[in-house]
């Protein structure tokens, strides 16, 4: 990571190849990766001349974040993992509640299939608490305290597992840095710029207040892909963060 726009992952959330190109040719000077996720994944990773939408993006050297938030026995996460790898993503995450040995299987995973490769492993990373959940959200489904400790009690877990890193509102970075140690990745969605629109996110920061939590990636969907001028957006939030990491 070398300029404060490598700290941007434009999360693609649209439903055809066509729009997600676009974007990507437009933005891929001005940030430092891809979040493709389940949407894009499901609507347009089946049609593209046998193709998928990742080879073309890992083929012109893209740091791509699959962002499956992958969530099931540790067989089938593994297994899922080893087509990541194969397939050249970046990053991939996995959720942490899936508990400690689907953690330690993807980690393994990972490993194995790059060594077998000769490639360099994807960041693994773990989704703590999804940043459109609060504290209330958390006790209808039977998580008792504040996300701050959940968040807290799932990155010790996730980082004894030997995950890289955690996705975690930036709210959240700071007691993550202090548990968890400076080089345990904080990879953060929620952001939005003073003033942005919310839509269904509950634990927000902007861009600055990110990087000076101390968050390492900042995810950005709507902020930039639905903005009049995404250039112009994905250029003012990689100058808000060099304000931010220059203080
Ligand atoms: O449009 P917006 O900036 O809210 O997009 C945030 C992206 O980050 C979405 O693609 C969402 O799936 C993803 N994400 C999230 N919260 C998490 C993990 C991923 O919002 N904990």
């Amino acid at each position: 990571m070398s300029r404060p726009a490598d700290r941007i992952l434009v999360a693609l959330d649209v439903s055809d190849f066509e729009t997600a190109f676009r974007l990507f040719a437009s933005l891929t000077d001005h940030v430092g990766g891809f979040k493709v996720g389940k949407e894009l994944f499901v609507a347009a990773g089946f049609h593209t001349d046998g193709r998928d939408f990742i080879d073309r993006l890992v083929e012109q050297e893209c740091n791509v974040f699959l962002d499956m938030k992958f969530h099931d026995i540790p067989n089938t996460v593994a297994g899922a993992v080893r087509a990541a790898t194969r397939a050249g993503v970046w990053m991939l995450n996995v959720h942490a509640s899936g508990g400690r040995e689907m953690m330690r299987a993807a980690v393994q995973a990972a490993h194995e299939t790059s060594t077998r490769l000769g490639k360099k492993p994807p960041l693994v990373v773990a989704v703590t608490v999804l940043t459109s959940l609060n504290t209330q959200d958390l006790h209808e489904i039977g998580l008792v305290g504040t996300p701050e400790e959940s968040v807290l009690r799932l990155s010790v877990l996730a980082k004894d597992c030997g995950v890289d890193g955690v996705v975690a509102s930036a709210q959240e970075a700071a007691a993550i840095k202090r548990e968890c140690g400076a080089d345990f990745l904080v990879v953060s969605p929620g952001i939005r710029p003073a003033g942005g629109d919310p839509g269904d996110q509950k634990r927000l920061s902007t861009p600055g207040n990110a990087v000076r939590c101390g968050c390492d990636y900042l995810v950005i969907g709507r902020p930039i892909t639905q903005a009049k001028d995404p250039v112009q957006a994905a250029v003012d939030i990689a100058a808000e963060i060099a304000a931010a990491a220059s203080r």
